[in-house]
């Protein structure tokens, strides 16, 4: 990962840095710590805070040069809103926003000073915690590929690199950091796989990142070509058959739930075409580069899956990556050719670059067959439709099960990672029905997102509930935000995180 940033928590009495936030909430509320400072300071933070019409507002800011009497060279006071009203998300993005502020000034070290409440379930160290998250969360770059040191632009040298937060209880600010913290790097990781260029990460090397998790405790296993076309894989083998870079199944096992009953698992399966050209069915010049970010599904489930093994999740999740390269060539797949998938359905391929699902297809049976899931969600960089119907802003949520659905899009709302519920119709299944075979891979001109979720659904067992998530506009450079200035975003992983812990864990709800 690039830059590291070391956080650490510290008592409120410590000597803060030369840099140094403070909170004020509206009608400029200040906790003990500012307010000692203030006193000290000869009222530093009114004077400064009338003269620039501040009030606290949240997220809005001053920043007081070399204030009298108090050893502080930039003293940043950052606006929390209303008094004990802060909420979790709130919190994450302020830390992100924070960082922020202190990248503008180019300080290396800063302070944090966390002496005011949230709302009241929500006590200093906690904000603190989820601070320390989101200015995680900000301050991941992809530069480590910068070599000029001089350029403004390059390998950050001069970037932040110490992080203290100040807090009534260091102890329990840690405690409370050690679960988002693993949450934070679940991301980053995504972000870093999506950001990484394909001659970097093939689909060996994809699936072989899936192995740092094992000493996180996760098994991991990887089928190569051969146990692939034991399996009758035919599908997802296509894909990558003019690419000479192998394909591979990425298979990780997080058995994290206590308690002598074995507990069926959560299968999470993700596409991971390393590089997308459209195969024959070349895709034009302009934009192909960002095809390198063709596996932000399989990024998603590998983020995910390091997460929950970081934070010891109470829980059975199993991720599958399918790892492909989408490549013309002599031995490539052609439009018209017909292949049979390990559920024994046969598919004509009348499209080359509609690849995602016939990879899914493949991952998906199998995670059913060998694992006999308690549910499935497959996460897929899958169609260009969904940016046409949703932007950059929402992914495309496909489900066969609304109590699933309503969990994921509640998760939604904790996290901010938008979703937005898409049909699915026996009309769209209908329009994959091919002459030639029992069915097709491409559907035609219209609803591409909702015919691509009705091929995907082929491969959904009865009564397996499952929901399927396009995540095409949000998992590359997606718009960017407090808590994201990266192109790969590691969208999916806070979801999916959020998911497991609000309706997975510990016992059902
Ligand atoms: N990987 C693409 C979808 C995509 C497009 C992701 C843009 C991110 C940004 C997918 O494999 C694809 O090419 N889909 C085709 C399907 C069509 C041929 C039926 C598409 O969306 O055009
Ligand atoms: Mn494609
Ligand atoms: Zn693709």
């Amino acid at each position: 990962m690039s830059d590291r940033l070391e956080i650490t928590f510290s008592p409120l009495n410590a000597e803060p840095e030369t840099a140094t936030v403070v909170f004020a909430g509206d009608g400029l509320v200040l906790g003990a710590k500012a307010r000692e400072l203030e006193t000290k300071s000869a009222s530093a933070i009114s004077k400064a805070a009338a003269a620039a019409d501040f009030k606290g507002k949240y997220k809005s800011s001053i920043e007081i040069l070399a204030p009298a009497k108090i050893g502080i060279e930039r003293l940043i006071v950052s606006g929390i809103g209303k008094i004990g009203a802060l909420t979790e998300q709130q919190a994450v993005d302020l830390g992100g926003a924070i960082v922020g502020a202190i990248q503008a000034r180019k300080s290396s070290a800063a302070s944090i000073i966390v002496d005011v409440d949230g709302t009241e379930a929500l006590s200093a160290d906690e904000i603190a915690a989820l601070i320390a998250q989101g200015a995680m969360l900000r301050h991941y770059n992809f530069k480590k590929y910068l070599t000029k040191k001089s350029s403004e632009d390059a390998a950050d040298k001069d970037g932040l690199k110490k992080l203290v937060i100040q807090v009534p209880h260091p102890d329990k600010a840690k405690a409370a950091f050690q679960p988002l913290k693993a949450v934070a790097n679940g991301v980053n990781l995504a972000r870093e796989l999506v950001n990484e260029p394909a001659n970097i990460l093939g689909p060996v090397e994809l699936a072989e990142k899936t192995k740092s998790l094992e000493k996180l405790g996760v098994s991991v296993e990887i089928l190569d070509v051969k146990d692939m076309e034991k399996l009758g894989m035919g599908s997802l083998l296509c894909v990558g058959q003019g690419s000479v870079r192998p394909s591979r199944l990425a298979v990780m096992v997080w058995n994290g739930a206590k308690g002598a009953k074995k507990q069926k698992p959560i299968c999470l399966v993700g596409k991971g075409v390393v590089f997308d050209t459209g195969g024959i069915s070349i895709k034009p010049a302009a934009g192909m580069e960002d095809m390198k970010g063709d596996m932000g599904g399989a990024a998603a489930v590998i983020g995910t899956m390091h997460a929950l093994a970081e934070r010891k999740a109470n829980v059975n999740v199993v991720g599958l990556v399918g790892c492909v390269e989408n490549m013309p060539s002599g031995n490539a797949v052609r439009p018209g050719d017909i292949v049979k998938s390990m559920s024994g359905q046969t598919i004509e391929v009348i499209n080359t670059d509609a690849e995602g699902r016939l990879v899914l297809a493949d991952v998906l049976w199998y995670a059913q067959e060998q694992f006999k899931p308690k549910l499935v969600i497959d996460l897929a960089t899958l169609t260009g439709a969904i940016m046409v119907a949703l932007g950059k802003e929402y992914a495309g949520l496909f489900s066969n099960e609304d109590k699933l659905a309503d969990e994921l899009l509640s998760a939604s709302r904790s996290t901010g990672e938008k979703l937005w519920r898409m049909p699915l119709d026996k009309a769209f299944d209908k329009m994959m029905d091919s002459k030639n075979a029992d069915m097709k891979n491409a559907g035609g001109r219209w609803a591409g997102s909702a015919t691509a979720a009705a091929f995907v659904q082929r491969f959904v067992q009865k009564d397996t509930p499952w929901s399927h998530i396009d995540l095409a506009g949000t998992a590359m450079d997606g718009n960017r935000n407090d808590i994201n200035q990266s192109w790969g975003s590691g969208w999916g992983v806070r979801l999916l995180n959020a998911f497991i812990a609000e309706h997975h864990e510990k016992g059902e709800k």
